[in-house]
């Protein structure tokens, strides 16, 4: 019997992930019934949500991952076999197909891939960081022309889009990152009017050089200490799309939030929202950022890992902030 390798999810993190919270298990491939065809995976994606999938958080969007079973992910792989009426082989697809290398499916929450890209570009740009970006950006950033737009976790895979699309619309865009190599990267070679590494800089005093007229749209992708200096220089009106609080992640206890009076006197707008809400609008999404993509307004860069076993690591890159771009394990 022929069989593959999966990665099952065995103990709940406290720390730092690592190995000791998985098994790799060795799995005999299925046989493909009627209805149903056989995915092999060719790129995965990681993400910092992982970190919630994996908690015994049932309060949440989504429920945990249950301890015994393959670790949650989606990816994109080719059909190897199939007995399904409207996947054939050949057809490349993307869905939730988690930690493994082959994945049987009956084409629920499965899409086709059409675009001639590879894998790593669809995962950096069309799959969940685009549609983030996208669907916080213009439902509740509301970008307007001549504004003034702030995006945390600015070199990452959301806030790298969202910054871009804000600054193809015509609004000044800075980015706050943890290094001065993702600074210079958002600046020189995305187009950000600025950048401020939080980090090292004066986090005051920079961001009231690079936002003299305040700041009109806030897209929060990490909390910590900047949210209370952009909250402070929020102008009114203004509107804050809180999209992850990745600073607040690996802490017992969250960072404390602003005083909410300002958001009486300014008339703010703050809205937490979460993709799997919008699954049913992706093709809206969609056309709504692949204007942008086709007119080259939209780069990326993703951080490839090498092989299934790396994913055990490798989401602690985003915690480091050693991932450059999307984070994608090539098996
Ligand atoms: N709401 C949704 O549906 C949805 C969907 C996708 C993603 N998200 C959220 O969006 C955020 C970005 O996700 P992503 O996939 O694009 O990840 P990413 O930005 O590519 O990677 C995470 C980055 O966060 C930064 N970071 C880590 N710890 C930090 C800290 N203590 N303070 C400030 N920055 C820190 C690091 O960059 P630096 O080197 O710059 O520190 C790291 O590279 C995450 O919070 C994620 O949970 C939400």
């Amino acid at each position: 019997m022929t069989t593959y390798t999966a990665i099952n999810l065995i103990a709940r993190p406290t720390g730092p992930v690592g190995s000791e919270l998985f098994e790799i298990v060795q799995k005999d491939m299925p046989s493909v019934g009627k209805g149903q065809f056989l995915v092999k995976q060719n790129h995965m994606s990681l993400d910092p949500a992982m970190f919630g999938w994996m908690s015994a958080d049932t309060e949440s969007y989504i429920p945990p991952v249950e301890l015994g079973t393959v670790m949650r992910s989606s990816g994109v792989g080719e059909i190897v076999e199939s007995d399904h009426p409207d996947f054939s082989v050949g057809d490349r697809v993307m869905g939730m197909m988690g930690w493994q290398e082959y994945f049987l499916s009956d084409g629920t929450g499965m899409n086709k891939v059409t675009a001639p890209l590879p894998d790593e570009a669809i995962l950096s740009v069309f799959a969940l960081p685009g549609l983030t970006a996208t669907q916080g950006l213009y439902s509740i950033g509301k970008p307007q022309k001549g504004e003034t737009l702030v995006v945390s976790g600015a070199a990452g895979s959301v806030g790298s889009i969202v910054g871009q699309l804000a600054k193809a619309d015509g609004l000044t865009v800075v980015g706050v990152v943890g290094s001065d190599e993702k600074a210079d990267w958002i600046v020189n070679e995305l187009g950000f009017d600025g950048a401020i590494n939080y980090k090292t800089d004066d986090l005051a005093a920079k961001l009231a050089e690079l936002t003299p007229q305040g700041i009109d749209v806030y897209f929060e992708n990490t909390g910590g200490p900047i949210q209370h200096h952009v909250f402070a220089r929020m102008n009114a009106h203004g509107r804050i799309a809180v999209c992850g609080m990745i600073a607040d992640y690996p802490k017992a206890e969250p960072d404390l939030a602003p005083n909410w009076i300002p958001i009486i006197k300014k008339r703010l707008t703050i809205q937490g929202f979460t993709m799997p809400d919008h699954f049913g609008e992706v093709p809206a999404l969609l056309a709504k950022l692949t204007p942008y993509v086709m007119k080259g307004q939209i780069k990326h860069r993703a951080h490839v890992l090498n092989g299934l076993e790396s994913a055990m690591t490798g989401l602690n890159l985003f915690f480091t902030g050693q991932n450059k771009g999307k984070l994608i394990v090539k098996l």
